[in-house]
């Protein structure tokens, strides 16, 4: 093991399996096997908590919130951020340099990102995303971890708004165009076919090049958790609604290319997504720009001017 190998390893294993023995956590879960698996996860730390994720976002439940414009994301345009690709055996992590900074009205500083990763289900056929909007999945989830004034991983579990994560989902299309930034992410996958592998990324494709045109003042927000154990409820969600839209080969790259052990026949990595959890008492607040439909004119429809009209008819009846 080399020491960048060590280093990524101490810090994924901190956010996924920060607990409260010195047994790895990350060992003892996993997605697809009932003996460990997501119904099992109850026991492990704070995943039977009021504040879980991933939620379904029913959007005519979402509460505006008139503060919560565009989100600002500095230096994410920036491609030698992009260090490593690692194979963890329950995701495909990317380790972020320093300099990349996440600001939004509605978050209470500035956020540091440090890593991305994806989840993922069998293929284009069956939606591998975490989150759901209005009841419907996705092909996969992106997921962009931030933490608070760049603390560092340890320190951002024990604040409740520590760790902030930008979720995006990708949809596998046909009519999608090609994404040279993300065809370079699935060629680097197979240099991490097996878990533990790792590879330098040399500045191939950006974070925002990967983010494509989503709209980022169009997102729904709430406070949830890590949705791996040990679930800690710290995590300050952004889920953007729009996808970015893929070819279906992006998609059946991840499960076909990648292993959850350290053997090339298998099992292969992949339904890597946990279950929906319960909004509980939660609300979910929508951004400002959600009140607008992406496609509408600027001319407003006739019916909109209905409620309008009957407050002039009232004014001018009381007059
Ligand atoms: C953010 O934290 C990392 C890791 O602890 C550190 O290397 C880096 O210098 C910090 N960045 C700033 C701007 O303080
Ligand atoms: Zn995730």
């Amino acid at each position: 093991m080399n020491p960048t190998w060590v280093q990524h390893f101490i810090v994924l294993g901190t956010l996924l399996g920060a607990g409260d023995t010195s047994t790895d956590t990350a060992d003892t879960w996993c997605y697809e096997d009932p003996k460990c698996g997501p119904e099992t996860w109850a026991a492990l730390g704070h995943c039977s908590g009021t504040r879980q994720s991933p939620i379904n976002i029913v959007t005519p439940a979402a509460v505006h919130n008139p503060h919560l414009g565009a989100v600002s994301l500095a230096g994410y345009g920036d491609a030698g951020k992009l260090i490593s690709m690692e194979n963890t055996g329950k995701t495909v992590y990317v380790h972020l340099a320093d300099g990349l900074h996440l600001s939004a009205q509605g978050l209470p500083a500035t956020y540091t990102a440090k890593s991305f990763h994806l989840h993922w289900g069998q293929g284009a056929a069956r939606p591998g995303s975490e989150h759901f909007i209005n009841h419907k999945g996705f092909s996969m989830e992106l997921h962009i971890v931030h933490t608070k004034n760049n603390l560092s991983t340890t320190d951002a579990l024990k604040d409740p708004e520590g760790i902030a994560v930008l979720a995006f989902f990708l949809q596998a299309t046909a009519h999608a165009r090609p994404s040279p930034s993300w065809d370079s992410f699935t060629q680097h996958l197979k240099k991490v076919a097996l878990k533990g592998e790792d590879t330098d990324l040399e500045g191939s494709f950006s974070l925002r090049e990967l983010l494509g045109s989503v709209d980022l003042a169009r997102y729904y927000r709430y406070q949830g958790s890590l949705t791996t154990p040990n679930c800690d409820e710290v995590v300050v969600w952004t889920v953007f609604p729009d996808p970015i839209l893929v070819p279906p080969d992006v998609v059946t790259a991840f499960p076909s290319i990648l292993n959850s052990t350290d053997s090339d026949s298998g099992p292969r990595l992949q339904n890597n997504y946990r279950p929906l959890q319960s909004l509980g008492d939660r609300q979910v607040e929508a951004s400002v720009a959600l009140r607008v439909a992406p496609s509408s004119s600027s001319t407003p429809r006739p019916a909109a001017l209905i409620p309008l009209l009957i407050s002039i008819a009232a004014i001018t009846w009381h007059l």
